[in-house]
């Protein structure tokens, strides 16, 4: 098992390059499945998700090639198949928009049932059912895999989302794509990822209007061509690293980042004593005074994002006064609070909020992470504690950051990841 090793205490100084958008490229992956000839993805961020996902498009017949680390040419011209229901689909979540993309392309698909991060409650996809079922399918779960059938394509329809959803907005999307007539989505999701698989699907030939607003109108086209599209960098590596040197200290240039996505961070950052600058395409952040407490709610887009609800809740542990942190997005996303508390933080959890007491420093401590942005938090409250961090779980983290050790490491912190046994291995090496 590989672990984190962490001595806190060194501010961070220096730059860093935010890679492409996680939850972009795992939705433009499969969307690749309708495009006909060879699209060229760049800006491809190297993680656990990503090679996931291509793997299960070179088992359904794609062909895939790296033409550099970064830069991918996928070509589904070859795949046959509406079934997708490998046991790599169980381990992510994004596995479900082959729902979506082979409804698209065959008007039928077979795909089991998506697994991804359990931060503690459930993760339901009604929604994307309600939408499927609008435009004509006749949608089923039986024995762990999602079947959808049509007549032969969805057909364009008005659908409302009850809750507004990434994933739904970006399923319906993909099985709009290639559907007949017009589909307006209402209450769509808005975050920069639904824009960027919007405008990668328009790039080869689709026709969708109005993504990053709540109303999202798509007329079906018969055909996708091949082409080139570059991913967005990631807002929340990038946020990730400015809770990082907001919490350990320093002065950080966090490069190739779209500031605008970070808009709201940056402003809760700067309510918590923090220094953020824009600057062209990177975003400088500097703290040398004490953080002070603030109280957060987390939103869908243009509100504070969910997925950054970990990472500040680990630095508001060392900020002056009483926080709060609401989760506005999820039921239930404070799993990483008794990890925390191993390390002398002061948070109560009420419902979907967690109050913390700030206390003037946390302490080294054996934590585990549950799930991929609890793990960021953990790392974080490593690099700002005294003493040594071992931190459990880095599976979860390298899901979807990459290299964050070697960034980390090349601003100037004491992290290193290394393999040990576990004690279980150990113990039956001993007794065989
Ligand atoms: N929801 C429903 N019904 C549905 C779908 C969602 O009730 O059919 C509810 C969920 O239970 C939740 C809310 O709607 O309360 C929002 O869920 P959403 O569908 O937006 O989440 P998701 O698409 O499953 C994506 C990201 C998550 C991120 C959320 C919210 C991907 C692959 N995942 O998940 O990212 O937290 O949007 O922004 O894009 C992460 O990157 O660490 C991560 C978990």
């Amino acid at each position: 098992m590989t672990k984190y090793i962490i001595r806190g205490g060194n501010p961070l100084h220096g730059e860093v390059e935010i890679s492409g958008a996680k939850n972009a490229a795992v939705a433009i992956i499969p969307a690749a499945i309708m495009v006909e000839g060879v699209c060229r993805i760049e800006n491809l961020p190297q993680i656990s998700d990503v090679a996931t996902l291509l793997g299960i498009l070179k088992e359904m017949g794609a062909i895939v090639r790296f033409v550099d680390k970064r830069t991918v040419d996928i070509d589904c011209t070859n795949v046959k198949m509406s079934h997708a229901t490998f046991d790599a689909m169980r381990r992510i979540r994004a596995s479900y928009y082959l729902i979506g993309a082979l409804l698209g392309r065959f008007g039928s698909s077979h795909v089991a049932m998506p697994g991804g991060c359990n931060f503690g409650g459930v993760r339901p996809i009604d929604q994307h059912i309600k939408g499927f079922t609008a435009m004509g399918a006749k949608v089923s779960i039986k024995n762990g895999i999602v079947s959808a059938e049509t007549n032969g394509r969805l057909k364009g329809t008005s659908i409302y989302l009850d809750v507004v959803s990434v994933g739904a907005t970006v399923n319906i999307i993909l099985g709009a794509t290639m559907a007949d007539g017009m589909t307006y989505i209402e209450n769509a999701a808005r975050e920069p990822h639904i824009v960027d698989l919007a405008n990668f699907l328009n790039s080869m030939g689709a026709d969708i209007r109005g993504a990053g607003t709540n109303v999202i109108k798509i007329r079906g086209v018969r055909s996708l061509k091949g082409g080139f599209y570059s991913i967005i960098p990631d807002q929340i590596e990038a946020g990730t690293f400015m809770a990082a040197v907001a919490g350990a200290g320093g002065r950080v240039v966090i490069k190739d980042v779209i500031p605008k996505h970070l808009e709201c961070i940056s402003s809760k950052l700067r309510e918590m004593g923090v220094m953020v600058r824009s600057l062209g395409d990177s975003i400088i952040v500097q703290r040398t005074v004490p953080l002070i407490g603030t109280d957060i709610k987390t939103l869908p887009y243009p509100g504070f994002p969910t997925d950054m609800q970990p990472q500040i809740a680990a630095i508001l542990c060392m900020a002056e006064g009483t926080s709060t942190v609401a989760e506005g997005v999820w039921d239930n996303r404070f799993k990483y609070v008794n990890e925390l508390e191993k390390m002398g933080a002061s948070i109560r959890v009420t419902g979907r909020t967690a109050i913390i007491e700030g206390v003037p420093c946390l302490t080294g401590a054996p934590i585990k992470a549950g799930d991929l942005r609890a793990g960021a938090a953990l790392v974080i409250a490593g690099l700002c504690a005294k003493g040594e961090t071992v931190v459990e779980g880095i599976s979860y983290i390298e899901r979807g950051y990459e290299k964050l050790v070697d960034k980390l490491t090349a601003l100037g912190a004491d992290i290193k990841s290394v393999y040990m046994p576990d004690e279980s291995s150990l113990l039956n090496k001993d007794a065989g």
